[in-house]
């Protein structure tokens, strides 16, 4: 089964249990500023799970395009050391929104793999939460006694806080799971030893292929669990290992989702993949790293020098790297292979094909760039080694190369493996030290916290007035507190506003709260998925009052003025310059 049919196959399967289909959203995160990209395939459900907002389908099925590369999932250091982890992959998920709950999903996870893709149930393994005397939670009895119907006991395995307890990060909605594992080793290394012993144990061919999520919990920034209002289902797969499975693979790599991409390497590069581990790892990193590059760009986000713009530049000159240094790939190459991301992903994920162009223009650049650092980290290396030579020293040091990857972005394992070639050490120790005392300067200057909410009124929902009025008469909902070195500031949520948050390119609104006894200024106005958020520098002193929300007349009127101009000037971009011009953000304020 090709891979195309594999992930219809999904789709249409779930569709036959009423489940509707939903596009993946953005890879790129703009509104939860708990996450920088989209790391499952639930994020764009949170408010559903919390209870923030009511899902438009109680049944939900799709496949989403998530990347793994920041935060609590990050696996960027094995992508392409194993054949088995990638940064952008695709997660195939089914969804219930307080509709069914372990036993469909169960049961259906099951009939979808053993009947519809024929997997082959000797083969496959189950695990259930064996419980946390931390969170002060039992084992799940109700999924172990669903899989007891299902597979043989020895088939099921306990598994800890750790492999079964699923968090989409550090707060947010959370619950106990069942993965299903699959034994891809051949049948003389089953006989020798049991799969069972090898689920979890970061084994190439034993690997988790689907985790089914009972959701039942919000984690507060406080460490404990609430239960949350009604219980969800959370599933995904990674499609790249299900593709894998059902195409008798040992490795994602082998399968048809990435075959054209490693054949278009190998021609360019002259080298064959499969012979030496080296330049198998540099053809891995590059066959993974052009789709989390392509796949964000396409969403928005550029390579740049903070935030997920940094992630994305770090991503892109990891594989420029390892072609430059196992591929022989001196000029640049990496673009080359964007018509292949269209033609391969462009039916499912349309903004691929639609951006191709654009896409190849914005790696094609960030590549010349990065090979010229190279290129001066080459010559700024010959004098350093000159410099030691004439004062007999062999040992290159910590802070120089630290300099080297800080100031000129030139990589510490090039930096290694050319002192090495030149006979030299490298003072690795020393780079380490010199690394961590710049993450400890950074984090001191961008650290902020934020705390739960507090509820000061009940919350009926939020009701935006600002269309039509610019004042309002509201109580605060609930508020909280964000503290960074400059000190602290709040965000409140009130039941009617009329303050415009900031979105589709538009600033947030400003203006005052107004109380019989006191007047609190509303600095911004952003949106926080659904809900509008307003920032002040002092929390009104008696937050129950009844206010008067006031915006800021004279700037909104600025404002909305200053943003149709901004769309007038991009429509007329388009129109003198053509349709390629694409709008990438902007602050007018
Ligand atoms: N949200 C679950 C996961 O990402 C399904 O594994």
């Amino acid at each position: 089964m090709e891979a195309k049919k594999i992930r219809s196959t999904f789709i249409e399967f779930f569709q036959s249990k009423q489940h509707h289909y939903v596009p993946s959203s953005p890879i790129v995160v703009k509104n939860d500023p708990t996450l920088m990209f989209t790391n499952a395939g639930m994020n764009q459900f949170k408010d559903a799970f919390l209870g923030n907002e009511i899902a438009k389908y109680p049944r939900v099925a799709n496949s989403q395009k998530c990347l793994r590369v920041s935060g609590k999932h990050n696996d960027l250091e094995e992508v392409g050391v194993d054949t088995y982890h990638h940064t952008m992959f695709e997660m195939l998920g089914n969804w219930s929104f307080g509709d069914y709950f372990k036993k469909e999903a169960i049961e259906w996870a099951w009939e979808l793999l053993t009947e519809v893709y024929g997997l082959d149930k000797d083969r496959l393994y189950v695990s259930v939460f064996q419980g946390d005397a931390g969170d002060n939670l039992g084992m799940d009895q109700e999924a172990y006694d669903l899989w007891k119907a299902i597979v043989p006991e020895d088939r099921i395995i306990m598994g800890s806080k750790k492999d079964n307890f699923w968090e989409m990060g550090d707060v947010g909605p959370c619950g106990p799971c069942s993965e299903i594992h699959i034994d891809l080793r051949s049948d003389a290394e089953r006989a020798q030893l049991a799969g069972k012993d090898l689920v979890n144990n970061d084994h190439e061919q034993v690997i988790e292929i689907w985790n089914l999520v009972f959701m039942q919990f919000n984690r507060v920034s406080d460490g404990s669990l609430k239960p949350l209002p009604a219980t969800h289902v959370d599933t995904g797969m990674g499609f790249e290992r299900l593709v894998r499975a059902v195409q008798h693979k040992s490795s994602n790599y082998d399968t048809d989702l990435f075959a054209p991409f490693l054949a278009a390497l190998a021609k360019k590069s002259g080298k064959v993949y499969g012979e030496d581990l080296s330049t198998d790892i540099a053809f891995r990193v590059i066959v993974d790293h052009i789709r989390a590059i392509s796949f964000t760009i396409a969403d928005g986000q550029l390579p740049s020098n903070n935030k997920a713009g940094y992630v994305i530049r770090r991503i892109l000159r990891r594989a420029v790297r390892y072609g430059y240094t196992f591929l022989g790939f001196h000029e640049p190459f990496l673009h080359e292979l964007t018509p292949l991301i269209a033609a391969n992903f462009g039916d499912i994920f349309p903004e691929v094909r639609q951006q191709q162009e654009f896409i190849a223009k914005v790696i094609f650049e960030e590549e010349a760039s990065f090979l010229r650092t190279l290129d001066n980290g080459l010559k700024m290396l010959d004098q350093i080694k000159a410099d030691l030579k004439a004062t007999n020293e062999n040992v290159i040091s910590g802070k120089t190369a630290f300099d080297l990857y800080d100031t000129f972005g030139f990589p510490l394992d090039l930096t290694s493996l050319i002192a090495r070639e030149n006979g030299l050490s490298l003072d690795e120790k020393g780079f380490a030290v010199e690394m961590e005392a710049q993450k400890t300067r950074s984090r001191a200057a961008s650290e902020s916290e934020t705390g739960d909410w507090v509820m000061v009124n009940e919350d009926q929902g939020v009701e935006f007035v600002g269309y039509d009025y610019l004042k309002a008469h509201c109580q605060i909902i609930k508020y909280r507190v964000v503290s960074d070195k400059k000190g602290d500031k709040y965000q409140l949520v009130l039941d009617k506003t009329p303050f415009y948050a900031e979105s589709g390119g538009q600033v947030g609104d400003t203006g005052w709260l107004i109380s019989e006894t006191e007047k609190v200024k509303v600095i911004d106005t952003k949106r926080e998925n659904d809900l509008i958020v307003h920032f002040v520098e002092n929390l009104p002193k008696n937050p129950e009052a009844q206010f008067g929300a006031e915006v800021d007349a004279a700037k909104r009127f600025a404002t909305e003025n200053n943003h149709t101009a901004t769309h007038l000037l991009q429509a007329a971009l388009k129109e003198v310059l053509g349709d390629h011009i694409q709008q990438r953000g902007s602050l007018v304020n």
